[in-house]
C-alpha cells in the first residue's frame, strides 16, 4: 500500500527514501537543489551557490549549457536507446571525437556508463593483453567504488573493501609537500619516486605485473601535479617491463588540467586511458576507455569478454559529441588554462600570504587545491589523514555561509570550478574563500 507522505518535508522524503553514497544514512543532511545555470546552483528555498566543486569535479561546462541541452532533447526525440551490438551514428561519432583528442596511435573507445567501470575494463584488457595478473596503483589515489577500482583505490575507502585478494600492490608517487623520500627538490623527488616504483617492480616479479595504473594528476588524493620527468620515467619503465599504463583521466580529463587530456601536458603517451566525468560534464552517465593499437589488436580475432547493457547508449553518446563540440568552439579547455594561470593561481597564492592555514597552492587550469596546515614549518595538517576536525568543520561551514560550493578531501579544500567560469565569478569565489578562511586563521599555531 502506498504511504502517505504529504506531510513530509522534500528533506525528510529525500532522507527516507533514498540510500546516499559513502554515508551513515542517518546523519545525512542534504542540500535540496531546485536549479542550476552556468556556475550557479539554486536551492528550493531559493538560496544561489556559486559553485566552485564542479558538483563532483564534473560538470565541466557548468550547469545546463543551451547547445547540450537542445542535443539531449533532439537525441530523445529520434532514440533514446540502442542494445550495444548494434551500430549508430552518435556512438561512433563520439568515439571519433575522442581519439581526435587523443594520442597518436590511440585506436579504439570503449563506452562504459561511468569511471569505475572504465577503470574496470581497463585493468581487464591490460591483464587479458598481458597474461599477467598483478596492477600497481598509488596510496594517494582515487579510482572508483566497484571491485577492482575501490581496491586499486589508495585512500581509506578502500580499506572496508580491500580484502587482499585483487591483485593490487600499492606504491608511493611523488608528491614533494608530503614526500615519502625525504626529497628537498622536485627532480629528487621524481627520481626517488622512480627508484622506488621500480624496486617495487623487481620485488613483486615484472613478469607477473600487468599494468600500473596513474591518476595523471591525482585528483581527490590532492591535485599533485607530477614533477617533469615523473610520467616519462614511468612510461620508460612500463616499456622495459611489458607493463601497460594506464591513465585514469577520470578527473583529470576533459580541460580539467587545461589540456584535453592531462597526460598530453607531460608528453608521454599511456596505451589505454579511462575516461568519464567532463567527456558529457556529467549531463548524461557516460565513460569510457581509449585503447592503443596494440591491444586492440588483441581482441581482433579474440572475443573481449566484457560488456554493457548501456555500452555506448545514444543518450549519452549524443550529449558527449554535444559537450566536445561546445568545448572546440567555444575554446573552453584554453579558457580553463588561462582563467588558471591569470586569475586562479595568483589570487590563491595572494590568499596564502594573508592566511596562513594555507600550506600550499597546488594544480593547473580549473584544478587547485589548498593544503591546510596548522603549522607551516612541521606541515602538520589541519585535519589527520583519513579524518576531519572542527577546523575543517568550520571552514566548510564558512564557505556554506558565503555560498560557495567547494570541495574538500581532510585538510585540504580544492577549488575545482567549471571551464566556463568568468574571470568575475572567479574573483567572486576567491572572495568567499578568503572570507570564509578568516574564520579558521585562529586554528594557525605555528610560528
Ligand atoms: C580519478 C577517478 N577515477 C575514477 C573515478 C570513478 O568514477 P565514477 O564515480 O564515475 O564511477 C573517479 C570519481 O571521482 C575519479 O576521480
Amino acid at each position: 500500500m502506498a504511504t502517505d507522505r504529504t506531510s513530509l518535508t522534500s528533506v525528510e522524503r529525500e532522507k527516507a527514501a533514498v540510500f546516499h553514497s559513502w554515508s551513515a544514512q542517518g546523519s545525512i543532511n542534504p542540500m535540496m537543489v531546485r536549479d542550476a545555470q552556468g556556475v550557479y546552483v539554486t536551492t528550493e528555498d531559493g538560496t544561489t551557490y556559486l559553485d566552485f566543486s564542479s558538483q563532483l569535479v564534473n560538470t565541466n561546462i557548468g550547469h545546463q549549457h543551451p547547445a547540450v541541452v537542445a542535443a539531449i532533447q533532439d537525441q530523445a526525440g529520434r532514440l533514446t536507446t540502442i542494445a550495444p551490438q548494434h551500430g549508430y551514428e552518435a556512438r561512433y561519432h563520439a568515439a571519433e571525437l575522442i581519439l581526435d583528442h587523443s594520442f597518436e596511435g590511440a585506436a579504439k573507445v570503449f563506452f562504459t556508463n561511468g569511471g569505475t567501470e572504465a577503470v574496470e575494463h581497463a585493468v581487464r584488457m591490460a591483464r587479458l593483453h598481458t597474461g599477467r595478473h598483478k596492477v600497481l596503483a598509488t596510496y594517494r589515489s582515487y579510482h572508483g567504488a566497484t571491485s577492482t577500482s575501490i581496491n586499486l583505490t589508495g585512500d581509506p575507502r578502500r580499506w572496508p573493501n580491500d580484502l587482499g585478494t585483487a591483485g593490487v600492490v600499492h606504491v608511493f608517487g611523488p608528491f614533494l609537500y608530503r614526500s615519502n623520500f625525504h626529497a628537498t627538490s622536485e627532480a629528487e623527488e621524481c627520481a626517488r619516486a622512480l627508484e622506488h616504483l621500480e624496486t617495487t617492480i623487481h620485488f613483486e616479479g615484472p613478469s607477473a605485473i600487468a599494468a600500473i595504473i596513474l591518476e595523471t594528476i591525482p585528483g581527490t588524493a590532492g591535485i599533485m601535479v607530477p614533477p617533469p620527468g615523473y610520467l616519462a620515467g614511468v612510461r620508460e619503465i612500463c616499456d622495459r617491463y611489458g607493463i601497460i599504463y594506464i591513465a585514469d583521466e577520470v578527473m583529470c580529463g576533459f580541460g580539467r588540467a587545461g589540456s584535453w587530456f592531462a597526460y598530453q601536458l607531460f608528453d608521454v603517451k599511456p596505451d589505454l586511458v579511462a575516461f568519464a566525468k567532463g567527456v558529457t560534464s556529467g549531463y548524461v552517465p557516460l565513460g569510457g576507455v581509449v585503447i592503443n593499437e596494440a591491444i586492440s589488436a588483441t581482441f581482433q580475432d579474440r572475443v573481449y569478454p566484457g560488456g554493457l547493457t548501456y555500452s555506448g547508449h545514444p543518450l549519452a553518446c549524443a550529449t558527449a559529441v554535444a559537450t566536445i563540440t561546445a568545448m572546440e568552439n567555444e575554446r573552453l579547455v584554453e579558457h580553463a588554462a588561462e582563467i588558471g594561470e591569470t586569475v586562479l593561481r595568483p589570487g590563491l597564492d595572494e590568499l596564502a600570504s594573508r592566511h596562513r592555514v594555507i600550506g600550499e597552492v597546488r594544480g593547473r587550469g580549473v584544478f587547485f587545491a589548498l593544503d591546510l596546515v596548522t603549522d607551516r614549518d612541521s606541515r602538520a595538517p589541519l585535519a589527520p589523514y583519513g579524518g576531519s576536525s572542527p577546523a575543517m568543520a568550520e571552514l566548510l561551514g564558512a564557505c556554506a555561509a558565503e555560498r560557495l560550493l567547494i570541495f574538500s578531501n581532510f585538510n585540504r579544500v580544492h577549488v575545482v570550478p567549471p571551464c566556463t567560469i568568468s574571470a568575475d565569478e572567479a574573483r567572486d569565489g576567491l572572495a568567499r574563500l578568503d572570507r570564509a578562511l578568516a574564520t579558521v586563521d585562529h586554528h594557525y599555531t605555528g610560528a
